[in-house]
């Protein structure tokens, strides 16, 4: 009974986060903290290699256990952009693993090892992981394209994108990036996003182009303005800004 009790428990706690191996013939998991931060493991079945994305600090824990249950290989820590709102794990987690820290290559940290720009590959075994530069929110965001998804971190939110008046922020390169860059994807898509404050896990790139305010203002100068003006006063604080940024920026 115990047993069976667990096993259900077990299921349950896989069935409210993506199963790991569901996808097109790789190992993806999804990570939550309360805040809404989301955070990713992807794995390539054959080789074991493995990628960590955007690892917030609580995250280190439970991504480490799903590399050894897996038995899987870290090669790459991804850190999607410098977070300004959080304390990236990304270095507590380099400190326990021999993964290569990677980072846009105008991210202004001191621990990134690997430097990517617009285009850039990676490999997990045979498994590609392409690199976007997809800036606005922050000017070193890079969106990870996989076969069958997208990461987004916050250049593109469910419902949303994020917030453009931080420092390294820019409305019209995250025009840019919504208008140019991700209209230009296939819309069969998954979009996997940096954060979500509703509890929601995915969404598809034709549902966010048709359904998404934020992208689908009628003009450039438009959303500029709504971004710079409008939005900010919508908007929380960030608290720890200071604190958050010099901890990334290490
Ligand atoms: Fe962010």
């Amino acid at each position: 009974m115990i047993t069976d009790a667990r096993a259900r428990a077990g299921e349950l706690e896989m069935s409210s986060e993506l199963r790991a191996d569901e996808g097109p013939g790789y190992i993806f998991e999804q990570f939550r903290v309360p805040r809404g931060c989301l955070g990713y493991l992807i794995a390539d079945p054959e080789t074991k290699l493995a990628a960590v994305v955007d690892p917030e600090l609580e995250m280190v824990e439970p991504m480490l256990d799903a590399i050894f249950r897996h038995g899987l290989r870290p090669a790459y820590i991804i850190d999607t952009h410098t977070h300004a709102d959080h304390v990236s794990g990304t270095r507590d987690l380099k400190s326990k693993t021999v993964a290569k820290v990677v980072m846009h290559e105008e991210a202004p940290s001191r621990s990134v090892d690997i430097r990517v720009e617009d285009g850039d590959r990676l490999h997990l075994g045979e498994l590609p992981l392409k690199f976007l530069h997809t800036p606005g929110h922050a000017k070193d965001l890079v969106s990870v394209l996989l076969p069958g998804r997208i990461l987004t971190a916050d250049a593109l939110l469910i419902g949303s994108c994020g917030r453009t008046d931080l420092l390294n922020g820019n409305a019209t390169r995250q025009y840019h990036t919504l208008y140019h860059t991700y209209r230009a994807l296939p819309d069969d898509l998954l979009v996997y996003p940096g954060h979500d404050y509703k509890g929601r896990s995915r969404s598809t790139l034709g549902d966010e182009k048709r359904d998404n305010e934020k992208m689908n203002f009628a003009s450039e100068e438009e959303f500029t303005r709504y971004m710079d003006l409008e939005n900010p006063k919508k908007l929380d604080p960030v608290y720890h800004l200071a604190e958050a940024l010099k901890e990334n920026m290490k």
